[in-house]
């Protein structure tokens, strides 16, 4: 069998430590890699990665070291193209030009979504492997790339504790999420932020302000809030006005932490999962399985179908919430 592999949407780290799984698993059965540079876009333009000799078969030296690298190696992106019906049949032929039998996509929700639509087109075995910073999608308790974004976002945090504690100031501080509040919640419980803003729950300004003059009294000196970027107020900068115009008793300044979430060295949870999800996805090619994600539930490898990845919102934990209300005292 010739599987193709590619990484569309936003990057995350673990893409590289996941691509590596993919290609060592299939060349030790039996089976041929084909390495799809640039997503979708990648894939109508026939992009493929070359090996030493120029080959567009992917080796197993070509995924050499790459596990401890960020981003990834076949680069990643968005395309308007492949979303057209024109898009999809253009992809179908240059599949079967290439003789590519099964694809295993790394990415997100739109990623699947595009998996979903070449499907209805292509017989050919699809199944995705979750690479995103946001772990937005259900059926895997995380996504490649959520762990090593909540490190670099707990890191920043901790710096700006220091700071923070030495001008007696709140940072809010925004983080990745467009749709979701984990990267946020899982920071500011790891941070010890005292305030988080999700788009999951309501952002209630003059509470907020409350809560902040009630740890004033006890003599809190420094204030860390995290907003995800997807909060139903707007954002970090929006939420500062609003603090602001409300009577928030401490000096106040805005740190967006951005796309540097989606860089760095993966953690080792990551890799780990990365390189799991990967054989596993290889596996599940194998015995015939199509149309679904790989994922991790309670540490069991599982599949599910993938219009149920993204056909719901993945809850935050509410246990994690109310322990952080607890704690942030
Ligand atoms: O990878 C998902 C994500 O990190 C979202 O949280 C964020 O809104 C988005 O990517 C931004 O991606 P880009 O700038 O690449 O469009």
């Amino acid at each position: 069998m010739r599987f193709g592999i590619f990484c569309s949407g936003g990057d995350a780290p673990g893409m590289n430590p996941c691509l590596r799984a993919i290609v060592r698993s299939a060349i030790a059965a039996g089976h041929e890699v084909v390495g799809i540079r640039r997503g979708y876009h990648g894939l109508l333009t026939e992009q493929f990665y070359p090996d030493s000799t120029g080959e567009i078969l992917m080796g197993l030296r070509s995924v050499s070291n790459i596990s401890k690298l960020g981003g990834t190696i076949l680069h990643s992106s968005r395309s308007e193209e492949f979303r057209t019906e024109a898009g999809l049949k253009k992809a179908v032929d240059v599949l079967e030009k290439h003789e590519i039998d099964a694809l295993i996509p790394i990415g997100g929700d739109g990623t699947f979504r595009g998996a979903v639509a070449l499907a209805q087109h292509w017989d050919g075995r699809i199944i995705g492997c979750p690479g995103t910073i946001d772990n937005d999608l259900i059926g895997t308790d995380y996504t490649i790339g959520f762990s090593t974004a909540v490190h670099t976002a707990v890191e920043a945090l901790d710096k700006l504790r220091d700071t923070a504690e030495s001008h007696e100031r709140l940072f809010l501080v925004e983080v990745m999420g467009r749709h979701s509040g984990y990267i946020a919640l899982y920071t500011a419980l790891a941070g010890g932020a005292e305030v988080v803003a999700l788009p999951e729950t309501e952002t209630n300004v003059p509470l907020i302000v409350q809560h902040l003059q009630v740890l004033k009294a006890r003599g809190k000196q420094s204030i860390m809030i995290v907003v995800a970027e997807g909060d139903e107020l707007g954002g970090a900068e929006v939420l500062n006005e609003d603090l602001k115009k409300a009577g928030c008793p401490f000096q106040t300044r805005v740190l967006t932490l951005g796309h540097l979430q989606r860089g760095g060295s993966p953690a080792p949870e990551d890799r780990i999962l990365a390189s799991r999800l990967g054989t596993f996805a290889v596996k599940a090619i194998i015995e015939g399985e199509t149309g679904a994600m790989a994922g991790a539930v309670k540490d069991r490898l599982v599949l599910t179908p993938f219009t149920d990845t993204f056909a719901k919102h993945k809850p935050v934990p509410e246990e994690l919430l109310e322990l952080l209300q607890t704690l942030a005292s």
